[in-house]
Protein backbone atom coordinates (compact mmCIF):
# COMPACT_ATOMS: atom_id res chain seq x y z
CA UNK A 1 0.00 0.00 0.00
CA UNK A 2 1.23 3.08 -0.86
CA UNK A 3 -0.43 6.28 0.30
CA UNK A 4 1.78 9.01 -1.34
CA UNK A 5 -0.87 11.36 -4.26
CA UNK A 6 2.08 13.79 -5.37
CA UNK A 7 4.02 14.36 -8.01
CA UNK A 8 7.21 13.00 -7.93
CA UNK A 9 9.95 15.66 -6.46
CA UNK A 10 12.07 17.46 -8.87
CA UNK A 11 15.63 16.76 -8.66
CA UNK A 12 18.74 19.31 -8.46
CA UNK A 13 20.76 18.32 -11.44
CA UNK A 14 20.23 14.15 -10.35
CA UNK A 15 21.79 14.73 -6.46
CA UNK A 16 19.89 14.60 -3.64
CA UNK A 17 18.88 17.63 -1.52
CA UNK A 18 19.18 15.71 1.76
CA UNK A 19 20.33 12.29 2.50
CA UNK A 20 19.54 10.47 5.85
CA UNK A 21 21.98 8.25 7.80
CA UNK A 22 20.04 5.26 9.67
CA UNK A 23 16.36 5.20 10.13
CA UNK A 24 15.72 4.84 13.91
CA UNK A 25 11.98 7.02 14.83
CA UNK A 26 14.15 10.40 14.53
CA UNK A 27 14.77 9.89 10.61
CA UNK A 28 11.70 8.21 10.18
CA UNK A 29 10.08 11.86 11.58
CA UNK A 30 12.01 13.35 9.37
CA UNK A 31 11.28 11.43 6.46
CA UNK A 32 7.32 11.63 6.82
CA UNK A 33 7.60 15.33 7.58
CA UNK A 34 9.12 15.84 4.04
CA UNK A 35 6.95 14.01 2.59
CA UNK A 36 4.49 17.27 2.63
CA UNK A 37 7.32 19.07 0.91
CA UNK A 38 7.79 17.31 -2.75
CA UNK A 39 10.10 20.04 -4.09
CA UNK A 40 13.18 18.28 -1.52
CA UNK A 41 14.83 15.01 -2.87
CA UNK A 42 15.56 12.95 -0.20
CA UNK A 43 16.72 9.51 0.31
CA UNK A 44 17.00 7.63 3.79
CA UNK A 45 19.27 4.48 4.39
CA UNK A 46 19.01 1.67 7.38
CA UNK A 47 21.64 -1.09 7.53
CA UNK A 48 18.86 -3.24 9.23
CA UNK A 49 16.56 -5.02 6.33
CA UNK A 50 13.67 -3.26 8.06
CA UNK A 51 12.21 -0.85 10.68
CA UNK A 52 12.84 -2.35 14.00
CA UNK A 53 13.00 -0.48 17.43
CA UNK A 54 15.43 -1.42 19.88
CA UNK A 55 15.10 -4.89 19.36
CA UNK A 56 17.10 -5.81 21.73
CA UNK A 57 14.73 -4.22 24.27
CA UNK A 58 11.25 -5.14 23.20
CA UNK A 59 10.73 -7.51 26.57
CA UNK A 60 7.22 -8.36 26.69
CA UNK A 61 4.63 -6.04 28.00
CA UNK A 62 6.97 -2.38 27.86
CA UNK A 63 5.47 0.14 27.43
CA UNK A 64 5.66 4.16 25.98
CA UNK A 65 6.87 6.62 28.25
CA UNK A 66 5.60 9.55 26.47
CA UNK A 67 1.96 10.33 24.98
CA UNK A 68 1.03 8.93 21.20
CA UNK A 69 0.34 12.57 20.23
CA UNK A 70 3.92 12.76 20.74
CA UNK A 71 4.41 10.64 17.20
CA UNK A 72 6.35 11.15 13.95
CA UNK A 73 4.24 14.09 12.71
CA UNK A 74 1.21 15.77 14.89
CA UNK A 75 2.87 18.16 16.73
CA UNK A 76 3.57 20.56 13.42
CA UNK A 77 1.28 18.79 10.76
CA UNK A 78 -1.71 17.34 12.03
CA UNK A 79 -3.10 16.72 9.15
CA UNK A 80 -0.65 14.09 7.93
CA UNK A 81 -1.34 10.82 6.63
CA UNK A 82 1.23 9.60 9.33
CA UNK A 83 0.14 9.76 12.90
CA UNK A 84 -0.77 7.48 15.21
CA UNK A 85 -4.37 8.16 14.76
CA UNK A 86 -4.15 7.54 10.84
CA UNK A 87 -2.49 4.03 11.79
CA UNK A 88 -5.25 3.32 14.03
CA UNK A 89 -7.53 3.92 11.48
CA UNK A 90 -5.84 2.71 8.51
CA UNK A 91 -6.12 -0.63 10.89
CA UNK A 92 -9.36 -0.37 11.95
CA UNK A 93 -8.58 -0.37 15.47
CA UNK A 94 -8.80 2.93 16.58
CA UNK A 95 -11.95 2.17 18.73
CA UNK A 96 -10.84 -0.71 20.29
CA UNK A 97 -8.04 1.44 20.99
CA UNK A 98 -9.42 3.93 22.98
CA UNK A 99 -11.41 1.51 24.75
CA UNK A 100 -8.05 -0.42 25.87
CA UNK A 101 -7.65 2.67 28.04
CA UNK A 102 -3.93 2.28 28.22
CA UNK A 103 -2.37 4.46 30.58
CA UNK A 104 0.93 4.13 28.55
CA UNK A 105 0.42 2.75 24.82
CA UNK A 106 2.68 -0.34 24.63
CA UNK A 107 5.98 -0.23 22.58
CA UNK A 108 5.22 -3.00 20.46
CA UNK A 109 2.14 -0.96 19.26
CA UNK A 110 4.06 1.96 18.38
CA UNK A 111 6.81 0.22 16.71
CA UNK A 112 4.68 -1.11 14.71
CA UNK A 113 2.98 2.06 14.08
CA UNK A 114 6.92 2.79 13.07
CA UNK A 115 6.88 -0.06 11.14
CA UNK A 116 3.74 1.10 8.78
CA UNK A 117 4.58 4.16 7.96
CA UNK A 118 8.52 3.06 7.03
CA UNK A 119 6.70 0.48 4.96
CA UNK A 120 5.04 2.96 2.89
CA UNK A 121 7.14 5.88 2.79
CA UNK A 122 9.01 5.55 -0.58
CA UNK A 123 12.48 7.56 0.59
CA UNK A 124 13.47 4.94 2.34
CA UNK A 125 16.28 2.11 1.92
CA UNK A 126 16.74 -0.30 3.86
CA UNK A 127 19.36 -2.81 4.20
CA UNK A 128 21.80 0.10 3.10
CA UNK A 129 24.66 0.27 5.15
CA UNK A 130 26.42 3.74 5.16
CA UNK A 131 30.46 2.75 4.75
CA UNK A 132 31.65 6.53 4.07
CA UNK A 133 30.46 10.29 4.29
CA UNK A 134 33.06 12.15 2.26
CA UNK A 135 32.99 15.95 0.49
CA UNK A 136 34.06 16.41 -3.01
CA UNK A 137 34.35 20.32 -2.64
CA UNK A 138 30.62 21.04 -3.77
CA UNK A 139 28.42 18.05 -1.90
CA UNK A 140 28.36 15.14 0.19
CA UNK A 141 29.19 11.89 -1.39
CA UNK A 142 27.40 8.99 0.44
CA UNK A 143 28.69 5.11 -0.27
CA UNK A 144 26.25 2.81 0.70
CA UNK A 145 26.34 -1.00 0.47
CA UNK A 146 23.15 -0.04 -2.27
CA UNK A 147 24.98 2.38 -4.17
CA UNK A 148 26.51 5.92 -4.04
CA UNK A 149 24.63 9.03 -4.21
CA UNK A 150 25.45 12.87 -4.13
CA UNK A 151 23.66 15.37 -1.75
CA UNK A 152 23.68 18.70 -0.43
CA UNK A 153 22.65 18.30 2.96
CA UNK A 154 23.08 14.88 5.06
CA UNK A 155 20.50 14.26 8.64
CA UNK A 156 22.65 12.01 10.85
CA UNK A 157 20.40 9.74 12.49
CA UNK A 158 22.04 6.81 13.62
CA UNK A 159 21.17 6.92 17.16
CA UNK A 160 23.24 6.56 20.32
CA UNK A 161 25.76 3.64 21.64
CA UNK A 162 25.87 2.02 24.70
CA UNK A 163 27.84 3.32 27.23
CA UNK A 164 30.14 0.97 29.23
CA UNK A 165 31.82 1.22 32.03
CA UNK A 166 35.56 1.28 31.78
CA UNK A 167 35.95 -1.58 33.92
CA UNK A 168 33.30 -3.49 31.06
CA UNK A 169 35.98 -2.97 28.54
CA UNK A 170 37.71 -7.06 28.67
CA UNK A 171 35.53 -8.94 30.10
CA UNK A 172 33.83 -11.43 27.51
CA UNK A 173 30.44 -10.33 25.87
CA UNK A 174 28.63 -13.35 26.17
CA UNK A 175 28.30 -13.02 29.66
CA UNK A 176 28.82 -9.31 30.35
CA UNK A 177 26.86 -7.20 27.98
CA UNK A 178 24.94 -4.43 27.43
CA UNK A 179 20.66 -4.34 27.60
CA UNK A 180 20.31 -3.57 23.97
CA UNK A 181 21.66 -7.04 23.52
CA UNK A 182 18.95 -8.26 26.21
CA UNK A 183 16.55 -10.47 23.93
CA UNK A 184 18.98 -12.63 22.41
CA UNK A 185 21.24 -12.95 25.73
CA UNK A 186 19.24 -13.37 28.21
CA UNK A 187 16.57 -16.06 26.76
CA UNK A 188 18.81 -19.39 28.56
CA UNK A 189 20.28 -17.51 31.30
CA UNK A 190 17.80 -18.62 33.86
CA UNK A 191 19.50 -20.35 36.27
CA UNK A 192 22.60 -17.80 37.07
CA UNK A 193 23.70 -15.27 39.42
CA UNK A 194 22.50 -12.06 37.30
CA UNK A 195 23.48 -8.71 38.61
CA UNK A 196 21.87 -5.76 36.44
CA UNK A 197 23.96 -2.45 36.49
CA UNK A 198 21.67 0.62 36.40
CA UNK A 199 18.66 2.07 37.81
CA UNK A 200 17.14 3.92 34.90
CA UNK A 201 14.10 2.78 33.21
CA UNK A 202 16.20 -0.06 30.97
CA UNK A 203 17.55 -2.13 34.36
CA UNK A 204 13.72 -1.63 35.71
CA UNK A 205 12.35 -3.45 32.78
CA UNK A 206 15.21 -6.34 32.23
CA UNK A 207 14.84 -6.33 36.40
CA UNK A 208 10.68 -6.46 36.10
CA UNK A 209 11.39 -9.26 32.95
CA UNK A 210 14.00 -11.62 34.96
CA UNK A 211 11.35 -11.27 37.98
CA UNK A 212 8.31 -12.36 35.68
CA UNK A 213 9.64 -15.59 34.28
CA UNK A 214 8.81 -19.31 36.21
CA UNK A 215 12.72 -19.59 36.78
CA UNK A 216 13.96 -17.02 38.25
CA UNK A 217 17.69 -16.54 38.40
CA UNK A 218 19.80 -18.36 41.12
CA UNK A 219 20.21 -14.99 42.83
CA UNK A 220 19.57 -11.20 41.34
CA UNK A 221 21.11 -7.84 42.40
CA UNK A 222 19.95 -4.79 41.38
CA UNK A 223 22.43 -1.98 41.42
CA UNK A 224 22.06 1.68 40.94
CA UNK A 225 24.31 4.68 41.64
CA UNK A 226 21.43 6.72 42.40
CA UNK A 227 20.10 7.66 45.85
CA UNK A 228 17.15 5.21 45.19
CA UNK A 229 15.09 3.52 42.13
CA UNK A 230 14.32 7.37 41.13
CA UNK A 231 10.69 7.44 39.56
CA UNK A 232 10.29 9.46 36.38
CA UNK A 233 9.04 12.95 36.98
CA UNK A 234 5.92 13.35 35.10
CA UNK A 235 3.63 15.85 36.07
CA UNK A 236 2.67 19.08 34.61
CA UNK A 237 5.08 21.60 35.36
CA UNK A 238 8.15 19.34 34.98
CA UNK A 239 6.48 18.23 31.52
CA UNK A 240 7.25 21.95 29.89
CA UNK A 241 10.91 21.15 29.57
CA UNK A 242 9.19 18.76 26.72
CA UNK A 243 8.09 21.77 24.83
CA UNK A 244 9.66 24.16 22.18
CA UNK A 245 9.56 26.81 24.75
CA UNK A 246 11.94 25.22 26.77
CA UNK A 247 14.30 24.89 23.96
CA UNK A 248 14.12 28.46 23.38
CA UNK A 249 14.96 29.35 26.42
CA UNK A 250 17.57 26.45 26.98
CA UNK A 251 19.22 27.64 23.86
CA UNK A 252 19.79 31.13 25.57
CA UNK A 253 21.86 29.64 28.36
CA UNK A 254 25.61 29.61 28.94
CA UNK A 255 27.49 26.11 29.02
CA UNK A 256 27.29 25.93 32.37
CA UNK A 257 24.05 26.23 33.08
CA UNK A 258 22.67 23.96 30.53
CA UNK A 259 24.72 22.10 32.33
CA UNK A 260 22.88 22.84 35.87
CA UNK A 261 19.45 22.72 34.19
CA UNK A 262 20.47 19.49 32.61
CA UNK A 263 21.14 17.77 35.88
CA UNK A 264 18.08 19.25 37.64
CA UNK A 265 16.09 18.16 34.50
CA UNK A 266 16.79 14.51 34.76
CA UNK A 267 14.26 12.43 36.09
CA UNK A 268 12.06 14.18 33.78
CA UNK A 269 13.68 11.90 31.02
CA UNK A 270 15.67 8.76 33.17
CA UNK A 271 13.26 8.25 35.92
CA UNK A 272 11.85 4.63 36.07
CA UNK A 273 8.26 4.57 35.26
CA UNK A 274 5.55 4.37 37.99
CA UNK A 275 4.03 1.03 36.23
CA UNK A 276 7.83 -0.39 36.24
CA UNK A 277 8.27 0.44 39.76
CA UNK A 278 5.07 -0.72 40.95
CA UNK A 279 5.28 -4.31 39.09
CA UNK A 280 8.77 -4.90 39.99
CA UNK A 281 7.83 -4.24 44.10
CA UNK A 282 3.99 -6.26 43.90
CA UNK A 283 5.81 -8.77 42.14
CA UNK A 284 8.70 -9.06 45.09
CA UNK A 285 5.68 -9.63 47.45
CA UNK A 286 3.80 -11.88 45.76
CA UNK A 287 7.08 -13.85 45.74
CA UNK A 288 7.78 -13.74 49.53
CA UNK A 289 4.48 -13.35 50.90
CA UNK A 290 1.92 -15.09 48.43
CA UNK A 291 4.29 -17.75 46.29
CA UNK A 292 5.95 -18.37 49.74
CA UNK A 293 9.12 -18.54 47.72
CA UNK A 294 12.94 -17.51 49.02
CA UNK A 295 14.16 -15.99 45.92
CA UNK A 296 17.95 -14.46 46.60
CA UNK A 297 17.35 -11.25 45.05
CA UNK A 298 18.73 -7.94 46.49
CA UNK A 299 18.33 -4.40 45.38
CA UNK A 300 20.99 -2.04 46.16
CA UNK A 301 20.86 1.28 45.42
CA UNK A 302 23.27 4.00 46.22
CA UNK A 303 26.06 2.23 44.90
CA UNK A 304 29.09 2.49 42.64
CA UNK A 305 31.18 -0.83 41.06
CA UNK A 306 33.96 0.25 41.11
CA UNK A 307 35.93 -2.95 39.87
CA UNK A 308 35.13 -6.64 38.71
CA UNK A 309 37.42 -9.11 38.93
CA UNK A 310 36.94 -12.29 37.18
CA UNK A 311 37.69 -15.31 38.71
CA UNK A 312 37.16 -19.32 37.65
CA UNK A 313 34.28 -18.18 35.06
CA UNK A 314 32.23 -15.76 38.12
CA UNK A 315 32.38 -12.24 38.47
CA UNK A 316 33.46 -10.31 41.91
CA UNK A 317 32.00 -6.81 41.80
CA UNK A 318 33.57 -4.66 43.97
CA UNK A 319 31.16 -2.15 45.17
CA UNK A 320 30.88 1.21 47.11
CA UNK A 321 27.83 1.97 49.29
CA UNK A 322 27.28 5.67 48.91
CA UNK A 323 25.15 5.38 51.88
CA UNK A 324 27.23 4.41 54.83
CA UNK A 325 30.50 4.71 52.93
CA UNK A 326 31.00 0.58 53.30
CA UNK A 327 32.82 -1.61 50.45
CA UNK A 328 30.91 -4.76 49.30
CA UNK A 329 31.15 -7.70 47.32
CA UNK A 330 28.76 -9.38 45.11
CA UNK A 331 29.40 -12.22 43.07
CA UNK A 332 27.61 -12.90 39.71
CA UNK A 333 27.64 -15.11 37.00
CA UNK A 334 26.03 -12.61 34.73
CA UNK A 335 26.18 -8.83 34.07
CA UNK A 336 23.98 -6.88 32.80
CA UNK A 337 25.26 -3.57 31.96
CA UNK A 338 21.78 -1.49 31.77
CA UNK A 339 24.37 1.71 32.08
CA UNK A 340 22.60 3.87 29.30
CA UNK A 341 23.78 5.52 25.64
CA UNK A 342 25.80 7.96 24.45
CA UNK A 343 26.05 9.66 20.74
CA UNK A 344 28.87 9.00 18.40
CA UNK A 345 29.70 10.33 15.38
CA UNK A 346 29.30 7.65 12.90
CA UNK A 347 32.45 5.62 11.88
CA UNK A 348 31.61 6.03 7.92
CA UNK A 349 32.06 9.83 8.73
CA UNK A 350 35.99 9.40 9.41
CA UNK A 351 36.40 10.97 6.19
CA UNK A 352 35.07 14.48 7.53
CA UNK A 353 35.99 14.04 10.87
CA UNK A 354 39.00 16.62 11.72
CA UNK A 355 36.29 19.33 9.48
CA UNK A 356 33.59 18.88 12.14
CA UNK A 357 33.66 21.02 15.21
CA UNK A 358 33.34 19.77 18.69
CA UNK A 359 33.44 21.69 22.47
CA UNK A 360 35.64 21.13 25.31
CA UNK A 361 33.43 17.58 25.89
CA UNK A 362 33.92 16.80 22.64
CA UNK A 363 30.54 17.18 21.83
CA UNK A 364 29.35 18.54 18.29
CA UNK A 365 28.18 22.51 18.09
CA UNK A 366 24.76 22.54 17.25
CA UNK A 367 23.45 25.64 15.55
CA UNK A 368 19.28 26.24 16.90
CA UNK A 369 18.75 24.08 13.68
CA UNK A 370 20.43 21.53 14.29
CA UNK A 371 23.00 21.67 12.07
CA UNK A 372 26.21 20.82 13.09
CA UNK A 373 29.56 23.29 12.71
CA UNK A 374 31.91 22.31 10.72
CA UNK A 375 34.38 24.21 8.01
CA UNK A 376 32.82 23.23 4.88
CA UNK A 377 30.26 25.37 2.34
CA UNK A 378 28.06 26.80 4.55
CA UNK A 379 25.04 25.72 2.17
CA UNK A 380 26.45 21.80 2.85
CA UNK A 381 24.96 21.01 6.37
CA UNK A 382 25.13 18.03 8.30
CA UNK A 383 22.05 17.77 10.45
CA UNK A 384 22.35 15.84 13.35
CA UNK A 385 19.36 14.24 16.08
CA UNK A 386 19.65 12.34 19.32
CA UNK A 387 23.79 14.80 19.37
CA UNK A 388 21.61 17.88 21.24
CA UNK A 389 21.02 16.69 24.89
CA UNK A 390 23.39 19.37 26.27
CA UNK A 391 22.83 21.91 23.61
CA UNK A 392 19.20 21.62 22.99
CA UNK A 393 17.83 20.39 26.05
CA UNK A 394 16.92 16.99 27.40
CA UNK A 395 13.83 16.35 24.89
CA UNK A 396 16.51 15.80 21.92
CA UNK A 397 16.95 12.36 22.95
CA UNK A 398 13.23 11.51 23.47
CA UNK A 399 10.31 11.23 21.21
CA UNK A 400 8.61 14.63 22.41
CA UNK A 401 9.79 16.92 20.11
CA UNK A 402 10.89 15.04 17.00
CA UNK A 403 7.99 15.63 15.32
CA UNK A 404 9.00 19.77 16.11
CA UNK A 405 12.61 18.96 15.21
CA UNK A 406 11.91 17.50 11.33
CA UNK A 407 9.95 20.64 11.04
CA UNK A 408 12.71 23.17 12.33
CA UNK A 409 15.08 20.75 9.85
CA UNK A 410 12.82 21.30 6.68
CA UNK A 411 12.50 24.91 7.33
CA UNK A 412 16.27 25.44 7.22
CA UNK A 413 16.59 23.46 4.07
CA UNK A 414 13.63 25.41 2.26
CA UNK A 415 14.67 28.61 3.68
CA UNK A 416 11.11 29.81 4.66
CA UNK A 417 8.64 28.74 6.83
CA UNK A 418 7.37 26.25 5.33
CA UNK A 419 6.00 24.68 9.40
CA UNK A 420 4.32 27.39 11.36
CA UNK A 421 6.91 26.99 14.26
CA UNK A 422 5.78 30.30 15.82
CA UNK A 423 6.04 29.82 20.00
CA UNK A 424 3.24 29.46 22.02
CA UNK A 425 3.32 31.96 24.79
CA UNK A 426 5.15 29.53 27.51
CA UNK A 427 3.04 28.54 30.50
CA UNK A 428 6.62 29.11 32.83
CA UNK A 429 8.30 31.78 32.34
CA UNK A 430 11.85 30.95 32.40
CA UNK A 431 14.36 33.37 31.29
CA UNK A 432 14.56 36.65 32.51
CA UNK A 433 14.80 38.61 29.22
CA UNK A 434 11.51 38.76 27.37
CA UNK A 435 10.84 35.64 24.65
CA UNK A 436 8.10 36.17 23.19
CA UNK A 437 6.34 39.04 21.28
CA UNK A 438 2.76 38.16 22.91
CA UNK A 439 4.22 38.15 26.54
CA UNK A 440 5.64 41.73 26.26
CA UNK A 441 1.55 42.59 25.11
CA UNK A 442 0.51 41.06 28.54
CA UNK A 443 2.89 42.66 30.74
C1 LIG B 1 14.52 0.72 24.92
C2 LIG B 1 14.21 2.17 24.69
C3 LIG B 1 12.91 2.61 24.74
C4 LIG B 1 12.63 3.97 24.54
N1 LIG B 1 11.33 4.39 24.67
C5 LIG B 1 11.05 5.70 24.59
C6 LIG B 1 9.73 6.18 24.82
O1 LIG B 1 8.82 5.41 25.11
N2 LIG B 1 9.49 7.52 24.71
C7 LIG B 1 10.48 8.39 24.39
O2 LIG B 1 10.20 9.59 24.27
N3 LIG B 1 11.75 7.98 24.17
C8 LIG B 1 12.06 6.64 24.27
N4 LIG B 1 13.34 6.22 24.08
C9 LIG B 1 14.38 7.21 23.71
C10 LIG B 1 14.41 7.49 22.15
O3 LIG B 1 13.15 7.92 21.74
C11 LIG B 1 14.81 6.28 21.34
O4 LIG B 1 16.11 5.86 21.70
C12 LIG B 1 14.77 6.45 19.82
O5 LIG B 1 14.84 5.18 19.24
C13 LIG B 1 15.89 7.33 19.26
O6 LIG B 1 15.74 7.36 17.86
P1 LIG B 1 16.96 7.51 16.84
O7 LIG B 1 16.34 7.54 15.49
O8 LIG B 1 17.84 8.61 17.24
O9 LIG B 1 17.86 6.20 17.03
P2 LIG B 1 17.66 4.64 16.85
O10 LIG B 1 16.29 4.21 17.18
O11 LIG B 1 18.78 4.00 17.60
O12 LIG B 1 17.90 4.38 15.29
C14 LIG B 1 19.14 4.62 14.67
C15 LIG B 1 19.21 3.74 13.42
O13 LIG B 1 20.38 4.09 12.66
C16 LIG B 1 20.90 2.91 12.07
N5 LIG B 1 22.30 3.14 11.68
C17 LIG B 1 23.32 3.49 12.50
N6 LIG B 1 24.44 3.65 11.79
C18 LIG B 1 24.12 3.42 10.49
C19 LIG B 1 24.86 3.42 9.27
N7 LIG B 1 26.18 3.73 9.24
N8 LIG B 1 24.21 3.11 8.11
C20 LIG B 1 22.89 2.82 8.11
N9 LIG B 1 22.15 2.79 9.26
C21 LIG B 1 22.76 3.09 10.42
C22 LIG B 1 20.70 1.86 13.17
O14 LIG B 1 20.72 0.55 12.63
C23 LIG B 1 19.34 2.26 13.74
O15 LIG B 1 18.28 1.54 13.12
C24 LIG B 1 13.67 4.88 24.27
C25 LIG B 1 14.98 4.42 24.25
C26 LIG B 1 15.26 3.08 24.47
C27 LIG B 1 16.70 2.63 24.47
N1 LIG C 1 9.89 1.72 27.72
C1 LIG C 1 10.51 2.87 27.58
O1 LIG C 1 9.88 3.87 27.29
C2 LIG C 1 12.01 2.96 27.76
C3 LIG C 1 12.77 1.82 28.01
C4 LIG C 1 14.15 1.95 28.17
C5 LIG C 1 14.74 3.20 28.09
N2 LIG C 1 13.97 4.30 27.84
C6 LIG C 1 14.58 5.65 27.76
O2 LIG C 1 15.84 5.56 27.14
C7 LIG C 1 16.78 6.41 27.81
C8 LIG C 1 17.95 5.58 28.33
O3 LIG C 1 17.51 4.76 29.43
P1 LIG C 1 18.51 3.74 30.14
O4 LIG C 1 17.86 3.20 31.34
O5 LIG C 1 19.05 2.82 29.12
O6 LIG C 1 19.76 4.68 30.55
P2 LIG C 1 19.81 5.88 31.67
O7 LIG C 1 18.49 6.44 31.93
O8 LIG C 1 20.93 6.75 31.25
O9 LIG C 1 20.23 5.09 33.00
C9 LIG C 1 21.50 4.50 33.12
C10 LIG C 1 21.76 4.25 34.58
O10 LIG C 1 22.97 3.55 34.69
C11 LIG C 1 23.74 4.13 35.73
N3 LIG C 1 25.15 3.89 35.51
C12 LIG C 1 25.91 4.32 34.47
N4 LIG C 1 27.17 3.88 34.63
C13 LIG C 1 27.21 3.18 35.81
C14 LIG C 1 28.22 2.51 36.53
N5 LIG C 1 29.49 2.46 36.09
N6 LIG C 1 27.90 1.93 37.72
C15 LIG C 1 26.64 1.99 38.18
N7 LIG C 1 25.62 2.61 37.55
C16 LIG C 1 25.92 3.20 36.36
C17 LIG C 1 23.40 5.60 35.67
O11 LIG C 1 23.72 6.16 36.92
P3 LIG C 1 23.77 7.76 37.14
O12 LIG C 1 22.33 8.18 37.14
O13 LIG C 1 24.46 7.93 38.43
O14 LIG C 1 24.57 8.29 35.97
C18 LIG C 1 21.91 5.53 35.39
O15 LIG C 1 21.18 5.38 36.58
C19 LIG C 1 16.01 7.11 28.93
O16 LIG C 1 15.57 8.36 28.49
C20 LIG C 1 14.83 6.19 29.15
O17 LIG C 1 13.72 6.88 29.66
C21 LIG C 1 12.63 4.20 27.69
Amino acid sequence: MNLRNHAPASGTTGSLDLAGIGIGPFNLSLAAQLDSVPTLQAKFFERRPRFDWHPGMMLPDVELQSSFLKDLVTSTNPTSPWSFVAYLVAHKRLFTFLNAQYDAVPRREFARYFEWVAENLDNLHFGADVREISHDGHEFVVSTTGGRYRTGNIALGVGTSPSLPAWAATLPNDVCFHCSDAMERLSDVSTSRIAVIGGGQSGGEIVQYLLSRERLPSSLRWISRRHNFEPINDTPFSNQVFSPEYVDAFRRLSDERKLAAFGSHILTSDGLSLSTINAIYRRLYALRHLEARSPDIELLPNRDVIQVERQHDRFRLIIRNGFDGGIEIVPADILVLATGYKFKLPDAIAPLQDRIVVDRNERLVLADDYSAAWDGPRQNRIFALNAGRYSHGIADSQLSLMAWRSATIINALLGRDHFDLELPQPVVRWSSELQHSNQAVSL
